[in-house]
């Protein structure tokens, strides 16, 4: 009688433990997995888990996987949900999940618990992901049917059973931290009216009005999609998310404000900083205007649209992801080369950019005189081209008559 517990050390995560002892005189295993949110949460984890009644305590490093396996065939992929959103808690899910999975099939355990509420995403994408590798695994998301409805029930029953707790009531956002994003919900955004107390919030970096007024220009070199170097120094692409953080950060890039749609069919308000990310993301689209032929470029912005519900929804582990990600790569055969950048009070500007696979002919394009391009073959060309336009106004001229 044994179960996996998905443990942040949060409220929520902590009341389970003794919840779970108490409903189903379980032994309770915590897994803690360091997906890049800083020391500042690991610290006195395993302490603090088996304080709380947790027979043990699995830290996990999945930081590289994490960035490997998720974060870079998104970025790849040119993945952004509804035109906003850079999937910072979305693709953590999963990465997570297949841990929570492996580590219950070699305890034995009797089933899997998350700490998650039944009106959100997460939920969503922690049980796609475990009935992926364990279909037939039982799981328990205490949120949906136990009495500690409400924070302050949570905060009681956590001070009855000695939970240690360090909350401070009044800036209680909803947050999830990683190295890609940080999320901010809950509170006053709740509603969309509010503007968001920037000086409040922000953690990851400034509000572009506290952005120095000198730009930081940064070099970023990509193979085949994959981010390699930053200002020519070899960097895995861990280590360069860890970079552009601290440079968009303190420029004020990648903070989004958005109302999103939860797969459950609420709208819900967050607010977002992604600062390296954007920076990534921006970089990478840049490189793909010089290297990507024009159908595939067009084709693969559709694609993008549904890889970002795919991540969003967590059907990370599914035929048509794989199917998906076989595409990208064959576009990325040819996304090799640098990207120069500017960034200033949260803008990122192109400042030049070079691929030895780069379409642009400049011979071609030129306004001066050129020896390829021969205008008066423009004239067949917009005849035809036009043709339904002109097939369709004499019908109407005639219809007029
Ligand atoms: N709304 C975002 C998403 O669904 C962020 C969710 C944050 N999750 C959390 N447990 N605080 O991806
Ligand atoms: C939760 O409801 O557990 C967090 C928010 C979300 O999953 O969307």
């Amino acid at each position: 009688n044994k179960v996996v517990l998905a443990y942040s050390g949060g409220l929520d995560t902590s009341v389970i433990i003794p919840w779970l002892k108490e409903h189903y005189g379980c032994e309770v295993i915590a897994v803690a997995a360091n997906v890049g949110q800083g020391m500042g949460e690991l610290e006195g984890l395993e302490e603090k888990a088996i304080k709380t009644g947790a027979s043990k305590c699995y830290i996990e490093d999945l930081t590289e996987e994490f960035v490997n396996d998720f974060i870079v065939p998104t970025v790849k992929a040119g993945a952004v949900y509804e035109g906003k959103y850079l999937l910072g808690t979305s693709f953590a899910r999963p990465v997570i999940a297949k841990r929570l999975v492996e580590i219950a099939k070699k305890e034995g355990a009797d089933a899997i618990v998350h700490g998650c509420t039944g009106k959100g995403n997460d939920q969503v994408r922690f049980e796609l992901t475990i009935k992926a590798f364990a279909p037939n695994m039982p799981i328990i998301a205490p949120w949906r049917f136990w009495e500690l409805n409400s924070r302050e029930k949570e905060i009681a029953y956590a001070e009855e059973h000695n939970v240690p707790l360090k909350i401070n009531r009044e800036t209680n956002y909803s947050k999830d931290k990683n190295l890609w994003h940080l999320s901010h919900e809950g509170l006053d955004l709740e509603d969309p009216a509010n503007e968001p107390d920037y000086d409040k919030i922000l953690e990851m970096g400034v509000s572009p009005e506290k952005a120095p007024d000198k730009p930081t220009y940064v070099t970023i070199s990509f193979e085949k999609g994959v981010p390699v170097s930053i200002d020519g120094q070899k960097m895995k692409p861990v280590d360069i998310v860890y970079k552009l953080n601290e440079l968009g950060g303190k420029n004020g890039i990648g903070i989004i404000d958005m109302v999103e749609n939860r797969l459950v069919g609420m709208k819900s308000r967050g607010v977002y900083e992604t600062p390296g990310g954007t920076i990534l993301y921006a970089a990478h689209q840049s490189l793909e205007e010089i290297t990507l032929d024009k159908e595939t470029q067009h084709y693969k912005m559709q694609m993008g649209i549904k890889y970002s519900e795919l991540v969003y929804n967590g059907q990370w582990y599914t035929p048509l992801m794989e199917a998906l990600n076989a595409f990208v790569d064959k576009t990325q055969e040819t996304v090799t080369g640098d990207v120069k950048l500017k960034l200033y009070k949260g803008n990122i500007m192109n400042a030049g950019m070079t691929s030895p696979h780069s379409l642009y002919s400049e011979e071609i394009a030129t306004f001066g005189e050129d020896h390829v391009y021969d205008q008066a073959d423009s004239a067949g060309f917009i005849n035809l081209f036009g043709l339904p336009i002109k097939v369709k106004a004499l019908l109407d001229e005639k219809k007029i008559k």
